[in-house]
Formats: structure tokens, C-alpha cells, sequence
């Protein structure tokens, strides 16, 4: 059964074809990145004009690249929330009126949820996840950690309190000179930071499953600081000497991560459960992958990681989560 997947929650304009939740067929996306570079964060009325202009484009290309036709979907899939107002927008009303001309059902889809359904895009029959499993999304706009019974019954357990883990690398990024988005280019630098040479402190939640990473931020901003560089000015930021932006993204990443292990790992426990799935932009980091294996092996939980390219926002996701949901409902209809 072939799913038409569409997602417009932030930047990217996403459309896909998934067949039984797990076969991605094509999965274009056209991101409006580069129109928001120059400000350091996307600006929503700029991404939602480009999300209107762009999107029957890259439902064509979708069709093209599967070498498909609207008639073969069986229904819409589209993410209703969380996101940029306006950019949900264009999204629901393009996919309503895809569903109503194709005579399909339409499926409303939650991000988050989505990000976690990544992981079972693309997976092979005896690698499956089984449920109950903890959900761990980590992206630009959330930090979330979930208990998912199955995905029509998903707790929250904890999410950040400030900025989301991506949203953080992004400002640590800015302040360190580098480019929007920061996750890659801090992944890039930190690689050849140096250990033990700067550290900062993990912050404390009230709710242990909360996050925050809001201060972490401001410590690498005093970091800086207190070298003599003045942040207001391009110039100074850029002599900043290489080999100390090294060893603060690394110092910075390891902390990030660390608090994400010690949560995630906590969930698990509070809740009697061995698995652990990962999905979000910030997923697609090889350190992230490393240090959480580090931890699953130590603690014998079992990890299962949205692929990469399936880590950003992408409607794959969407598409694949929309299955599940529509083949319920037809199993239910049976019955
Ligand atoms: O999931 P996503 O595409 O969008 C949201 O739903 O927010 O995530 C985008 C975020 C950005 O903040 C970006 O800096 C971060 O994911 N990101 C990374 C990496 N690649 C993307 N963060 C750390 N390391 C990476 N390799
Ligand atoms: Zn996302």
C-alpha cells in the first residue's frame, strides 16, 4: 500500500512515497536553508512563501523519481504539529486537496512521532523494533524523551526546558564563528578538539527527565568571553586561535551528549524498558552514535537509530507513520 508523505514543519519542503511503511520509493526535499543563512535561524515568513512556491514541484519530482501516479496512493499522509504556524499551513491544506481530488483518506501526522517511526524506515524483517521502547528525538526544535507503548499510545516523559540540543549547537556555533546550521560544522571541529583541555558542567532539571542546555550555551559565551574576544565584532571572533574553537566544540559536544546518555539511560530504567530508539537531526552525529553505543553495551540496552538520511526532516517519515496509522484503521474496519 502506497503512502503519499508530506512535510512542511520548518525549512524543508518534503514529499514522499513509502509503500507499507517501510519501502521509500522517493523522497524529495527542497530546503530553503540557504535564504535563511544570512540570519542565523529560519525565518518563518520566509519559509512558508517557499514552501507554497515549491511544493507542487517537489510533489512532481516525488512522482517522478518513483516513477509513480497520484492514482496509485492509497492515502495522505501529512505532519499537523509541531511546527512553524504558517508552514503547517501549506502543508495540511496542499495534502487535504490531494486527498480530496484522489478521493483518499487523510492522515494527520505529530513530527516527533514521526522522527521516532525513522528508525523503522528501511529496516530489515529480523532486525525488528519491538515495543515498548523509549523515544529519544533530538532536532533543532525539541528535545523530547517518550515512552512508546505502541505509536497510537506515546507518554511524554521529559523535553527540554530551554533550548532544544540542535538549537543549542547552532548558538555555540554562532558564537564561535562558524555557520547556521552548527550541528555538522561542530561535529567537523570537534573531531580534532582535544580532551580534558576545557570542560563544562552538565545542568540539573528538576524533573530528571527534563533537559537544558540553555546554560550550557552561556558557559561556552563566558568561555569566550574571558579570552578577550568581543563577540559583537565578525573580526575578533575570527582570530579566535583554531585549536581553542577545536577543544570548545569538543568540550561542548561531549556535555550535550552526555546529557542526553544520562536521561535517555535513566528512562529506560525508571520504566523497565531495554530499548532505545533515536531519531532528530542531531541523531545523525557519528559521536552521538558512538558514546550511545558506549552506554548501551555497559548498561545492555538495545539501540536502534533512525538511518541518516533519514535523520532530518524529511517525509518519509511521515509517509511511513501514516501507514501505520491507516493500516489499523483498515484492520479495525474488518473486524
Ligand atoms: O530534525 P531536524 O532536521 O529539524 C527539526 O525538526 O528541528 O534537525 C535540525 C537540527 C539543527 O539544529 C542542526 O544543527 C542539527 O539538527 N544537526 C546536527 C547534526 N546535523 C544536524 N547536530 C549535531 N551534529 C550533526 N551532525
Ligand atoms: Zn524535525
Amino acid at each position: 500500500m502506497l503512502i503519499l508523505g508530506i512535510e512542511t514543519s520548518c525549512d524543508e519542503t518534503a514529499v514522499a512515497l513509502v509503500e507499507d511503511g517501510k519501502k521509500v520509493f522517493s523522497d524529495a526535499v527542497s530546503s530553503s536553508l540557504k535564504f535563511h543563512k544570512k540570519y542565523g535561524g529560519v525565518i518563518p515568513e520566509i519559509a512558508s512563501r517557499l514552501h507554497l512556491e515549491s511544493i507542487g514541484f517537489v510533489l512532481e519530482d516525488a512522482l517522478k523519481m518513483a516513477g509513480m501516479k497520484l492514482k496509485d496512493i492509497v492515502a495522505v499522509a501529512v505532519t499537523r504539529e509541531p511546527g512553524l504556524t504558517g508552514s503547517l499551513l501549506v502543508g495540511l491544506s496542499f495534502a487535504r486537496a490531494v486527498a480530496l481530488a484522489m478521493a483518499v483518506p487523510l492522515i494527520e501526522i505529530n513530527h516527533l512521532h514521526a522522527h521516532l517511526y525513522a528508525a523503522f524506515l528501511e529496516r530489515a524483517r529480523e532486525e525488528k523494533i519491538p515495543f515498548p521502547f523509549i523515544g529519544l528525538v533530538v532536532s533543532g526544535g525539541h528535545t523530547s524523551l517518550f515512552y512508546v507503548k505502541n505509536f497510537s499510545n506515546i507518554r511524554l516523559l521529559g523535553a527540554t526546558l530551554d533550548d532544544a540540543c540542535g538549537e543549542a549547537f547552532d548558538k555555540v556555533a554562532k558564537i564561535l564563528g562558524m555557520g547556521y546550521p552548527g550541528g555538522p560544522l561542530i561535529e567537523r571541529m570537534a573531531k580534532k578538539g582535544e580532551a580534558q583541555k576545557v570542560k563544562f558542567n552538565r545542568i540539573r532539571t528538576k524533573n530528571p527527565l527534563d533537559f537544558s542546555f540553555s546554560g550550557i550555551k552561556t558557559a561556552v559565551l563566558y568561555y569566550i568571553n574571558g579570552r578577550g574576544v568581543n563577540l559583537s565584532n565578525q573580526e575578533s571572533v575570527s582570530r579566535l586561535p583554531i585549536a581553542l574553537v577545536q577543544d570548545v566544540a569538543f568540550a561542548f559536544q561531549e556535555v550535550a551528549f552526555d546529557s542526553l546518555i544520562e536521561k535517555a539511560e535513566l528512562a529506560c530504567r525508571l520504566n523497565g524498558v531495554r530499548r532505545l530508539v533515536i531519531g532528530g537531526g542531531v541523531a545523525s552525529n557519528n559521536r552521538l552514535r558512538e558514546k550511545f553505543s558506549e552506554c548501551a553495551e555497559k548498561r545492555s540496552l538495545k539501540l536502534f537509530f533512525s538511518p541518516k538520511r533519514f535523520c532530518t526532516d524529511n517525509a518519509a517519515m511521515v509517509a511511513g507513520l501514516g501507514y501505520c496509522f491507516f493500516n489499523k484503521s483498515k484492520k479495525r474496519g474488518k473486524r
